[in-house]
């Protein structure tokens, strides 16, 4: 089954729209692997998948301890996104994604910047013979976005418009299967929403720790809200993954 339709999948059976960015620091490798395992155990129930980044990857290993909390995903049957934000040639770019589809992601993240040719159309290739998903960054959610990602540019006919519009724009040209558009910037997604048109699911992060709200990310036209700190520092991390799935239910009736 292709990525969107996992997620789509996924999301209606879970009842959930909450993806657990899973970015959890310990002293030791077998305590993060043990947290993690832990938190996925408690928080499973309200999410319709997991988001891995370097703070797992790098002290666990792809191929070693990650195995391990991917093994856990597949058994509550939740998609996998592995936040790598590809930027690099395309030669290293397919690399990268391959590493990551072998080991057992769904779907990787990565930087519309580098482009099409001898940038991601390699990575597109290698999502789309797997079957695998490719998310494209559009506007960041923190602070200084702006800078890169807001940008005002150039497109080939001269045509003057900020960097995000044109990532969106190639988001539905290339067929991304997610663009991520920061929570923190509800203005950012209904303009995005626009143009993607439910074509391309928006992704969004920044909910609660970085000052984003649920109900105008919601409202803006996010399909989903990506939560790491505000779930993994709670005093209680079930409950508060479960007050942000029925806060986005209660937005979305
Ligand atoms: P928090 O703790 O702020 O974690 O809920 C958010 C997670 O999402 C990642 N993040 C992003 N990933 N584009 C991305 O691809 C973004 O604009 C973005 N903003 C945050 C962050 O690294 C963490 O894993």
């Amino acid at each position: 089954m292709a990525f969107k339709a996992k997620m789509e999948r996924s999301a209606k059976k879970k009842g959930s729209n909450i993806i657990l960015a899973l970015d959890l620091e310990a002293r030791s490798t077998r305590t993060l692997l043990l947290q993690s395992i832990k938190l996925l155990e408690t928080v499973h129930p309200y999410v319709c998948a997991v988001k891995l980044n370097h703070h797992l990857i790098l002290p666990l290993g792809l191929f070693d301890g990650v195995q391990k909390i991917l093994k856990k995903t597949i058994a509550y049957e939740l998609p996998t996104i592995m936040d790598c934000k590809i930027n690099d040639i395309g030669n290293t770019n397919r690399v990268i994604a391959e590493n990551y589809y072998n080991a057992g992601f769904d779907a990787v993240i990565a930087n519309p910047f580098v482009g099409w040719e001898e940038g991601l159309e390699p990575v597109f290739e290698i999502a789309q013979q797997k079957k695998r998903g490719v998310i494209l960054l559009c506007y960041m959610s923190h602070k200084a976005s702006w800078e890169g990602y807001g940008q005002i540019v150039k497109k080939d006919d001269k045509k003057q418009l900020p960097q995000y519009v044109a990532f969106a724009q190639k988001a539905l040209e290339w067929n991304a299967d997610g663009v991520v558009v920061g929570a923190t910037y509800p203005e950012k997604i209904k303009e995005v929403h626009k143009i993607l048109n439910d074509k391309v699911p928006i992704y969004s992060p920044g909910v609660g720790t970085q000052g984003g709200v649920v109900q105008s990310t919601v409202e803006a036209g996010a399909r989903y809200l990506i939560v790491g700190r505000t779930i993994i520092n709670a005093p209680n991390p079930e409950k508060a993954a479960k007050q942000l799935r029925d806060t986005v239910n209660r937005v979305k009736q």
